[in-house]
């Protein structure tokens, strides 16, 4: 049983923003690697959509399906024993109607042991945030880039628009969202954002003035992948360090040098 007293919870997270302590967010997929991030101190662990790309090779977040998340997050809700565990909802979960969105969204709490939600949306969104709240889910909204709405929005761009994006914020904030995702938005921009709500915005590609950030966590470590967005800083380069084992590993394998006697039984 996790020590409860050292447990994130919605209201801490919030209160960070009053505190003003920035708040880190990293994404994780499975069991292992939610558990080294956990130890390591993040304090919010999102169980994105970024799934769909950066595990099952999708070139969008759309594929990914609810039942894949579901399996994802349990593993994630299993793992993580003190860091505020949140899950996307995937496209197009949420524009499915209220109640059938409460029914997705309560899955992912009774089947993952995770904490919250999050959704793509801010003003459009806002009968959702709300039903879902009152339900007793609690929901972290994402405005600015909306990943799901790839299509629409004609690519991965940065979002200027000042009125459209503090009346999607705004609206999250009245609905009852806890925070907010900030995605792809000017600094600037970001840091009005983050003045005129009283609910923490954790920023991706949106700069300093956010109270917190999020990174997916294979561009933190440097895991393989096409295209690297400018907001990415690759803390650790991995892809070098997993080809640079694995030759060494068919190397050693081919000569003969492993295994040693070590690595075996009499
Ligand atoms: O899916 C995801 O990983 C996300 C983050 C980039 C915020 O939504």
């Amino acid at each position: 049983m996790a020590n409860q007293s050292n447990r994130m919870t919605v209201p801490k997270f919030m209160k960070m923003k009053t505190d003003k302590k920035k708040i880190t967010m990293l994404t994780a997929y499975d069991y292992t690697m939610a558990s080294m991030l956990d130890d390591a101190g993040v304090d919010s662990i999102l169980v994105g959509d970024s799934m769909a790309m950066v595990v099952q090779g999708h070139d969008t977040t759309l594929p990914v399906t609810l039942d894949e998340m579901i399996y994802h997050a349990e593993m994630v809700g299993r793992a993580v024993k003190r860091a505020l565990t949140i899950v996307d909802l995937p496209f197009p979960t949420n524009h499915l109607g209220v109640h059938k969105t409460i029914e997705m969204a309560g899955r992912v709490l009774k089947e993952t042991g995770c904490q919250s939600v999050k959704l793509e949306g801010g003003a459009e969104q806002a009968d959702v945030i709300q039903a879902l709240v009152s339900a007793g889910i609690p929901v972290m909204a994402h405005v600015g880039l909306r990943p799901q709405s790839v299509h629409t929005m004609g690519g991965y761009k940065v979002q200027r628009n000042e009125e459209v994006l503090l009346e999607d914020a705004q609206s999250a904030e009245s609905a009852g969202a806890y925070g907010i995702v900030l995605e792809c938005i000017p600094n600037d921009l970001a840091k009005k954002v983050s003045e005129a709500l009283t609910i923490p915005t954790i920023g991706i590609g949106a700069g300093p003035h956010c109270d917190g950030q999020v990174l997916v966590v294979n561009d933190l470590l440097g895991m393989p992948s096409d295209y690297v967005p400018r907001f990415v800083k690759q803390f650790a380069n991995l892809k070098t360090v997993i080809h640079d084992a694995a030759s060494e590993y068919i190397d050693e394998v081919r000569d003969g040098t492993f295994p040693a006697k070590e690595h075996s039984f009499k």
